[in-house]
């Protein structure tokens, strides 16, 4: 039986929407998606999340980042901080994404620390952690796994980790067309679960929602969120098409 923990459906948009099409793409999904006990979740870039706020109409959909600094202010050219989030309304950030640690040098220690300042803030992080295609060959998914996860959740406390959203998102299904089947979804998600039990405690972490990203759309998402350790998804490619979004969103409301 499935444990009662929050249901997440995350997209994540990463650069591909100007204005325009920002405000279209959120209407489209807004008539799409109704409001729910599941948390609907679009992760924008910066720069239209202005927009996206006042497009939004329904309380259905909630807004998050992509990225957010460990700073409160200062010499930090290109980076936006919390305050800067919090004053747009914002209370999401995706940190840690394997695009962020591939082409701009986010390391666990930096994971580490703006997941800190945004828990400090009222501000959720997604936290995400996989292995690329080299490490899931070589055998060590599980090490690195376990790794990411001690370095970015140091001097975590038990209400920080219940405040945080896991996203387990192997590189080689990221963009790629190809999902890990449920069983290797399954397989990870269950390991994180259970090394959050070790690092925490059992009851917090079966309190934690982990999530699955990496090629998830709406024909495999009912098989991967059927599986007792996936509470979600986070959608990079499914989530820039209304279609496809609110048709895995209605099958993790079945989910509930
Ligand atoms: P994808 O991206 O769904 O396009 O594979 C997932 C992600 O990068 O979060």
């Amino acid at each position: 039986m499935k444990v009662k923990r929050k249901t997440v459906i995350a997209g994540n948009w990463k650069m591909n929407k100007n204005k325009a099409e920002t405000v279209e793409l959120l209407k489209e999904m807004e008539a799409k998606i109704s409001k729910s006990d599941i948390k609907v979740l679009l992760c924008l870039p910066y720069i239209n999340l202005p927009i996206a706020s006042e497009t939004l109409e329904s309380g259905a959909i909630e807004l998050g980042a992509e990225n957010c600094h460990w700073a409160a202010k200062g010499a930090f050219t290109g980076e936006v901080s919390r305050d800067m989030l919090l004053s747009y309304g914002i209370k999401h950030s995706i940190i840690g994404h394997s695009e962020r640690r591939q082409y701009f040098g986010e390391t666990d220690e930096t994971v580490n620390r703006r997941s800190i300042a945004c828990l400090e803030n009222g501000i959720t992080p997604i936290i995400c952690v996989g292995e690329n295609l080299e490490q899931r060959e070589e055998g060590i998914t599980k090490d690195l796994i376990k790794e990411q996860l001690i370095k970015g959740l140091a001097s975590f406390t038990d209400e920080m980790i219940s405040n945080t959203i896991i996203a387990y998102e192997p590189i080689w299904a990221i963009g790629t067309g190809k999902t890990a089947t449920s069983e290797q979804a399954q397989e990870v998600c269950g390991f994180i679960r259970s090394l959050l039990a070790d690092m925490f405690s059992a009851d917090v972490a079966d309190r934690v929602s982990i999530l699955y990203g990496g090629s998830m759309n709406d024909a495999n998402a009912e098989e991967l969120l059927s599986m007792p350790d996936i509470d979600g998804g986070l959608i990079g490619g499914a989530s820039l098409k209304a279609d496809s979004f609110s048709t895995i969103v209605n099958i993790a409301k079945r989910r509930l």
